[in-house]
């Protein structure tokens, strides 16, 4: 019965080594102390036994019966502990973590900027306090000129202005470099006009500049046509009108095909073209301003409005929406 009892044990001692699952302790329990398990078998025959052998063999069972106890106890403890309280289904949807995005603003500036790299433009900045003379004389506008007119500009002092346009930054660029050059610069701009569905005071500006030996007409059409193209994510076809712009000559009003209809929209007052860039040749005059050779030298620029490029590519109706920043509103781009 001695040798019987130390295999029960060393039965046990293999079988708690390796549960490691509260059900599996407790079939454990079951199988050596219950009622029917397998140490109940050894107390049936204990009974049977004789005067002399049952000191002995009774010690054994007892503090065997005693060791199962304790080591399931210990393991249920030990156990216990590493199973979190809470019991966790991993079955069930993840919560959603909310998650930023880029500014509809953004967005637009962002895809301006690779579309424009990615033709070999590099980017310039210029400052949005600007001087009499960056903002309107450089560019060709005469004291008391008309054409001052056309923009109704913010006065910080006698002498400086919030810049009109972005056009400043074309001068500035071509003082500390040296052509040929290939630039866009993007930023805001302050013109006193009252706020409505299509007017914001502040705004943003994309401006282009390219100057090389031998640029013409037909390059600053082929430039804004992969432009837009791409913007738009639709081939887009160029008309440009006659216009005026002090610092180009010839100047143009550059329109592009509607890239949202095909036969007439609100959009383009059913028209199929939307007016969306000025641009020009540069007049010689601005050459003179920053010591380039007028003989030598010839570029395009052009100038138009983010805004105005993003509530076209989203068919927005008011220019408004765009910086009242309503998540309902932004979450939809
Ligand atoms: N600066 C002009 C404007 O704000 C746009 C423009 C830029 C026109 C470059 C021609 C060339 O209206």
């Amino acid at each position: 019965m001695e040798n019987e009892l130390s295999g029960l044990s060393a039965t046990f001692d293999r079988e708690i080594d390796v549960a490691n699952t509260l059900k599996e302790l407790d079939s454990i329990r079951i199988k050596f102390l219950g009622r029917k398990g397998l140490l109940s078998v050894f107390y049936e025959k204990f009974g049977k036994l004789s005067k002399e052998e049952r000191p002995k063999i009774g010690q054994i069972l007892n503090s065997m019966k005693n060791k199962i106890e304790e080591k399931i106890t210990r393991k249920v403890e030990a156990l216990s502990e590493t199973i979190p309280s809470i019991s966790i289904d991993y079955t069930m949807p993840g919560y959603k973590i909310p998650a930023g995005k880029y500014h509809l603003i953004s967005q637009t500036i962002k895809r301006v900027k690779d579309i424009f790299q990615g033709l070999n433009f590099d980017i310039a900045d210029g400052p949005e306090i600007e001087t009499d003379y960056y903002n309107f004389e450089s560019l060709n506008f005469p004291e008391h000129h008309p054409a001052r007119d056309m923009q109704d500009t913010f006065h910080v002092d006698g002498k400086h202005v919030l810049r009109t346009h972005t056009s400043p930054v074309q001068i500035r660029t071509m003082e500390k470099r040296t052509p040929p050059l290939n630039i866009i610069s993007i930023g805001k701009c302050y013109r006193n006009d009252p706020l409505d569905a299509s007017h914001l005071p502040v705004f943003q500006q994309v401006e282009g500049l390219m100057i090389s030996e031998e640029v013409n007409f037909g390059d600053l059409k082929g430039v804004l046509k992969i432009f837009f193209s791409e913007f738009f994510q639709k081939e887009t076809n160029i008309r440009l009108n006659p216009s005026y712009f002090p610092f180009t000559e010839p100047s143009a009003e550059v329109s592009v095909t509607c890239p949202i209809c095909t036969n007439g929209c609100p959009l383009c007052k059913k028209s199929g073209w939307i007016e969306i860039f000025g641009a020009g040749m540069v007049d010689p005059n601005v050459f003179k301003k920053v010591n380039y050779d007028a003989e030598k030298w010839t570029g395009f620029a052009f100038g138009g409005g983010i805004e105005r490029l993003t509530l076209i590519k989203h068919s927005i109706n008011d220019i408004r929406l765009l910086y009242e920043n309503d998540v309902r509103f932004l979450n939809q781009f």
